[in-house]
């Protein structure tokens, strides 16, 4: 196999964690591997909502510590929200500095939208829902303007290269269609989350786990992976992946109502549209099974202002034949976003020295059981930050470095994959069901070995399994009460299937 020597960082994804941790690892020299082009394949350019931080006056970070710790049902790791939010502000305004062209209200300040389980408004947007592309439009043109930054399009991560002591020291790229091996200091997997693990969802479909999977083969520590985020209101037109109606439109006023035009979220709980995302995303998966449907009706709150107030989400629905200034609009929960992954301290790092994640694919312990809505692209920024400036202090590694690889899933079996996650992984779990879906996924583990996707799969089934309890994102028909807070910390081979284990031997 070819091999390339990077004297520097690595990082994997192009999602705003890639970019911001690429910007922080300055001096260091980096190259950021991508399979899709630059702006493409990644949710933070689909984020709608905007940044969650305390920038008004009526707001403080301790405020929005508690809600993020209360939003996360118990498993949020309170310093790490603390952080979070504590560093919110800053990375709100550096964003703004490389020219994210936030709302402002009438004084300068960031305008600033109320979303759920939030005790204010404050999510600094982007012409209503402009917010993610504009961002990483910003954060891009700053990227490629940086003289410590190379970029490598076409690159698929398909392996890690790991000495015996567990230390990666670089990964294995699929490049114009041959396996690469390149070397460097440390690696950074920004490598987003698996919403393409679920038949429907609000992220770009080819985010399968790849960093998520990887990491879990080389031996790093994965946290909480059984906890996912459905988001209520994604558009049902029919569309892979489904558009997002954003949750500032019933911050906006938009209510929910079912096909005879009754509202019905007062009866699930006393915030009615406003509730947890995990109870509202619930309350409209029983009203689609009881037949009943469910629309989001911004009639009232939007009407005639929504080609204006929400350009992407007005788009989405007229392309699916619905004008939701004077329709309500079908609506369908979709995987959203994945709060577990590859185990990180507050610095990115993985438990394998020189691997680092950020992003989705990592699990800070920020989100606990459900995260609090656009505290994405703030994690991103914040601690794709540092996770740069962290990995930039790594120094070369010495000894000799063997890959860790996955393998390719026929895109049949991914879909026959994404069907059983849906089914069987989705808003509401039982035994039943996970036992169903891990049997699914041994018996495409024994055709196709252990892929990215199967893997990350597996994490997902086999940890929600375990937790005999509802939690958050996390709902089990058989096991509705909460028990004790603990969160999930597993390794690959407390999961691996013998099948598998058999064949490595
Ligand atoms: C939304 O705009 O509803 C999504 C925001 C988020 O997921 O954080």
């Amino acid at each position: 196999m070819a091999r390339i020597h990077h004297d520097g960082v690595l990082v994997v994804g192009a999602g705003l964690a890639g970019l911001t941790a690429a910007l922080a690892a300055a001096p260091a020299s980096v190259l950021i591997l991508t399979d899709a082009a630059l702006n493409h394949g990644c949710s933070s350019a689909w984020a709608q909502g905007g940044v969650a931080a305390a920038l008004g006056s009526d707001d403080a970070p301790s405020l929005h510590t508690i809600d993020t710790i209360n939003a996360g049902a118990g498993l949020v790791v309170p310093d790490i929200a603390r952080l979070l939010a504590e560093e919110g502000p800053d990375a709100v305004r550096r964003l703004a500095a490389l020219g994210a062209p936030f709302d402002r209200n009438a004084e300068g300040g960031f305008a600033q939208s109320l979303e759920a389980a939030h005790s204010r408004a404050r999510v600094a947007r982007v012409k209503g829902d402009q917010a993610g592309r504009a961002i990483m439009d910003a954060v891009t043109v700053a990227v490629l303007a940086a003289a410590h930054i190379q970029v490598r399009t076409g690159a698929k991560l398909i392996g890690l290269l790991q000495d015996t002591t567990g230390r990666i020291g670089g990964v294995v790229a699929r490049i114009g269609g041959k396996p690469v091996e390149i070397t460097a200091r440390a690696v950074i997997l920004a490598t987003g989350g698996i919403g393409g693990l679920y038949a429907v969802t609000t992220t770009p479909a080819e985010l399968q786990g790849d960093g998520l999977g990887l990491a879990a083969l080389a031996g790093a520590v994965i946290a909480d992976p059984e906890f996912v985020q459905f988001h209520p209101t994604a558009i049902d037109i029919g569309r892979d992946p489904a558009p997002l109606a954003t949750e500032a439109l019933r911050g906006e006023g938009a209510v929910l109502v079912n096909r005879d035009g009754s509202r019905f979220m007062a009866g699930y709980h006393p915030d009615a549209e406003m509730a947890p995302r995990d109870i509202v995303a619930r309350a409209i998966h029983a009203e689609r099974e009881a037949g009943r449907g469910a629309f989001l009706d911004a009639r009232q709150a939007v009407g005639t202002h929504f080609p204006e107030a929400f350009p992407a989400v007005f788009a989405a629905c007229m392309s699916g034949g619905i004008d939701p200034r004077v329709q309500p609009i079908p609506v369908a929960p979709a995987c959203h976003y994945h709060m577990g992954g590859i185990a990180t301290d507050a610095d990115g790092r993985s438990s394998l020295p020189g691997l680092y994640a950020s992003g989705e694919c990592a699990s800070t312990g920020v989100h606990g059981a459900n995260r609090l809505a656009s505290n994405s692209l703030l994690e991103a920024a914040v601690f794709g930050a540092r996770a740069g400036r962290a990995a930039a202090l790594e120094t070369p590694v010495s000894t000799s470095l063997e890959p860790v690889m996955t393998a390719d899933l026929p895109a049949s079996a991914l879909q026959t994959l994404r069907r059983a996650m849906s089914r069987d992984a989705g808003v509401i779990r039982s035994a039943e069901g996970l036992t169903r879906l891990l049997d699914a996924i041994g018996t495409m583990d024994v055709v196709h070995g252990p892929s990215a996707p199967l893997i990350a799969a597996r994490l997902v089934a086999a940890s929600a399994l375990a937790r005999r309890e509802s939690r958050g994102g996390h709902y089990r028909s058989d096991f509705k009460k909460s028990g004790d807070a603990l969160r999930t910390f597993v390794t690959w081979d407390q999961i691996e299937p013998s099948s598998l284990k058999l064949a490595a031997e």
